[in-house]
């Protein structure tokens, strides 16, 4: 447990979710193409995670790929499934032997052939025993998510095994991608808009908002500090009285 900054008696999120924005004005900053940023973002990840879990937080979501990001040219969107397909074939095989559980959410079948077999591959090799659970969105938006559990029970509905009546917020949530995680405690994003962006809209339902101008590929463990702060600052009153 290095470098963990937290006290035992204040209060850690359960789940964190990181909206990773920033990398091409990280880049711009350098006079780096853009590629370069998502190269330097997707290396900043391992530390990120390593961090969560010296500090106790057992579920960890990144933004990686929107549904919206296929508006990008198409130069853009190759070269960040090239460094993606790097990612789960190079780095990524690290995980495991850290304890990291990896869930790709999103929908697979626009992705390159190639880049599904490899996110199939590296969910292959998870861990039996784990203290992270890393949820790891490509082509994820989180209208899609709540789109696709209900087609589900709606299949459901129309073969007989259920009624629509007995739809309900938790047999929707069974449907998410994220099914049997806790909801978003705290949601980062980082290089300074504020806006969800289809993140996990369901998830973050009542999540306590963090903004930090700092870029992605600078976000390291003393900007995470400083959000778990703030985080156990703030007074979580769900439509209740504090
Ligand atoms: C986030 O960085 C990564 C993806 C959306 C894929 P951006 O590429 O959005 O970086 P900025 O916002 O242009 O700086
Ligand atoms: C959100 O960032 C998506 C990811 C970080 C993957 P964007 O840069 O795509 O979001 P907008 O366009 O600023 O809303
Ligand atoms: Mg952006």
């Amino acid at each position: 447990m290095t470098g963990a900054r937290i006290d035992a008696d204040v209060p850690v999120p359960a789940h964190v979710a990181i909206i990773m924005d920033g990398n091409g004005r990280w880049a711009a900053a350098r006079g780096l193409e853009r590629k370069e940023g998502h190269r330097a973002g997707a290396s900043n990840i391992i530390k990120i995670c390593r961090a969560c879990q010296e500090r106790g937080i057992a579920t960890l979501s990144l933004f990686a790929f929107s549904t919206e990001n296929w508006s990008r040219p198409k130069t853009e969107i190759d070269a960040l499934f090239e460094i993606a397909s790097d990612y789960f074939s190079g780095q990524f095989t690290d995980f495991p032997g850290m304890g990291i559980r990896l869930n790709v959410i999103g929908s697979r079948k626009d992705l390159p052939v190639a880049l599904r077999a490899m996110i199939a591959k590296a969910e292959k090799a998870n861990p039996r025993a784990y203290s992270l659970t890393l949820n790891m969105a490509v082509n994820y938006g989180g209208k899609w998510d709540i789109m696709q559990s209900a087609r589900k029970l709606a299949e459901k509905c129309i073969a007989g095994g259920m009624m629509p009546s007995d739809i309900d917020e938790a047999a929707l949530e069974e449907g998410l991608s994220t099914s049997g995680q806790p909801p978003v405690d705290l949601l980062i994003r980082t290089s300074g808009e504020q806006r969800i962006s289809n993140f996990l809209i369901w998830q973050c339902a009542y999540s306590e908002l963090y903004f930090t101008a700092k870029h992605w590929p600078d976000f390291d463990e003393t900007e995470l500090d400083a959000a778990l702060s703030e985080y156990a600052r703030r007074t979580r009153k769900f439509g209740g009285l504090a």
